[in-house]
């Protein structure tokens, strides 16, 4: 893409004055013509980024060029994985995604980086003007989400979160019916996300310290994180049952199910007024120390009340709105209501939507049509920092062990010095964020 037209798309970003590809700009054979497809570099070949860059290598109008990753054998796998899609050996490998950010050709980037990393790659490629398809939660801590989003809306760069339920049928059908008010006021909403650890990666035994493998950059995995010794268990995939890494199941699926309760809630923009959690936490020293049970009890406006919880039976895995006149579940591939109409179709049909909701069958060709557009996704970077909120604030409520009151404008704690503490988190020298 020339500097012209990124320039014209980020233009219209600003004014929102949406770009139209008309059918006879794309290709004669069909293929859509090179001015009209993003490229794309994918960073994080793990459990997440193959799936992503899949997915994105399946559109018409995206092409991934580049791939990144610490581990070179990761890496190894990501280019062979694209080269094979493409049928060449084009697929260019960096193990430095500075270097891959710099490279002008490429127009728009995936991250599935672990949690501790996302800040960093996700504002360096803001500020390289790179859209960027970056995953949940947004960050580790609500610093880091706020400096994120302060990045895309500097540089005007389009974002699309990996909270993709929003493109999925029962999800968007479960927000139409509660926003269109078929359950009246909603008084009470429930979250219900996974307890314990799940051993991802199989390394759970692998839980003694040795030497990082020579093919990882461990000292760079780590990253701005305190430097801890390597432990197999708590590298690749399971880093996200260690809080030096990332915030446990309640961080790994509030962007999941808090999303869409907010969704439902009109509340892509707010968040809660008081937060109190409480959990049950291993030995900070353990290998896996982030919380294993939890509830937290939330208030939000208009007298609503969220709870969100891991391992209460009481509380299913999934998100319930509860109205004055009646109540809607949804989790994936399922579906429940107060009205046994309403489970009758798969998509809410057109004489029954009373809301206009942001509708998308497809969270990547979202992206990228978005991306190419100059319009925002159906997941834009303030939904993800909003959607995360919540789970930050658990979290801080029981590390802290205290109640927080939240100025969910100011994005401020109040009154609670020790509480606030935990916004933000110190960085390992060199690394910075800003
Ligand atoms: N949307 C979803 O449904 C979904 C599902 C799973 C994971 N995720 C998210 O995806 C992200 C990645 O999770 P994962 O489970 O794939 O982790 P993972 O550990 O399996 O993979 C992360 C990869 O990133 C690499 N990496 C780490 N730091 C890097 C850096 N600075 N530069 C380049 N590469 C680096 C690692 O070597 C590893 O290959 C997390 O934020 C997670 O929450 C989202």
């Amino acid at each position: 893409m020339s500097t012209s037209r990124r320039q014209f798309i980020k233009q219209s970003a600003v004014f929102a004055i949406p770009i139209i590809i008309p059918a006879a700009a794309r290709g004669a054979d069909g293929n859509v013509a090179p001015s009209n497809r993003m490229v794309v570099g994918a960073v994080g070949w793990g459990m997440q980024g193959p799936g992503n860059t899949t997915s994105t290598m399946g559109l018409d109008n995206a092409k991934v060029v580049a791939v990144c990753d610490l581990d070179k054998n990761h890496l190894a796998a990501a280019k062979g994985k694209v080269d094979e899609f493409y049928k060449n050996t084009d697929c260019a490998a960096y193990s430095d995604y500075l270097e891959l950010m710099a490279r002008k050709d490429i127009d728009a980037v995936t991250l599935a980086v672990p949690d501790h990393w996302h800040a960093l790659v996700a504002t360096a490629a803001a500020k390289a003007g790179k859209h960027i398809w970056g995953e949940k939660p947004l960050a580790r801590t609500i610093a880091e989400q706020q400096a994120i989003v302060k990045a895309v809306q500097d540089n005007k760069v389009i974002w699309q979160t990996g909270s993709w339920q929003r493109s999925v049928d029962n999800f968007t059908k479960a927000v139409e019916l509660v926003r269109g008010g078929y359950i009246g006021e909603i008084k009470e909403v429930q979250v219900g996300l996974p307890a314990g650890h799940h051993d991802f990666a199989g390394t759970k035994d692998k839980n003694t310290v040795t030497a990082p493998p020579a093919q990882l950059d461990y000292d760079k995995w780590v990253g701005p994180s305190t430097m801890v010794d390597y432990i197999e268990a708590r590298v690749h995939k399971n880093w996200r049952w260690h809080y030096n890494f990332g915030g446990g199941q309640l961080l790994d699926w509030v962007g999941h199910h808090v999303d869409i309760a907010h969704w439902g809630m009109n509340m892509d923009n707010g968040g809660p007024s008081e937060v109190e959690c409480a959990g049950e936490l291993p030995d900070a020293n353990a290998m896996w120390n982030t919380c294993t049970k939890y509830r937290g009890e939330l208030k939000y406006p208009k007298g609503i009340k969220m709870t969100i919880a891991g391992g209460h039976p009481d509380i299913a895995m999934g998100t319930k709105w509860i109205g004055s006149e009646g109540w809607v579940y949804v989790n994936r591939g399922a579906f429940d209501a107060s009205n046994a109409d309403w489970k009758r179709f798969r998509v809410l049909p057109d004489n029954m939507r009373k809301a206009e909701i942001y509708r998308s069958g497809n969270h990547f060709k979202n992206w990228i049509d978005c991306a190419l557009a100059g319009k925002p996704t159906i997941t834009p970077v303030e939904t993800a920092h909003h959607s995360a909120i919540p789970g930050h604030l658990c979290l801080i409520s029981m590390l802290s062990r205290s109640k927080v009151q939240w100025d969910a404008a100011k994005q401020e704690i109040i009154g609670n010095p020790e509480a606030a503490k935990f916004l933000t988190r110190a960085y390992r020298s060199p690394y910075q964020l800003g």
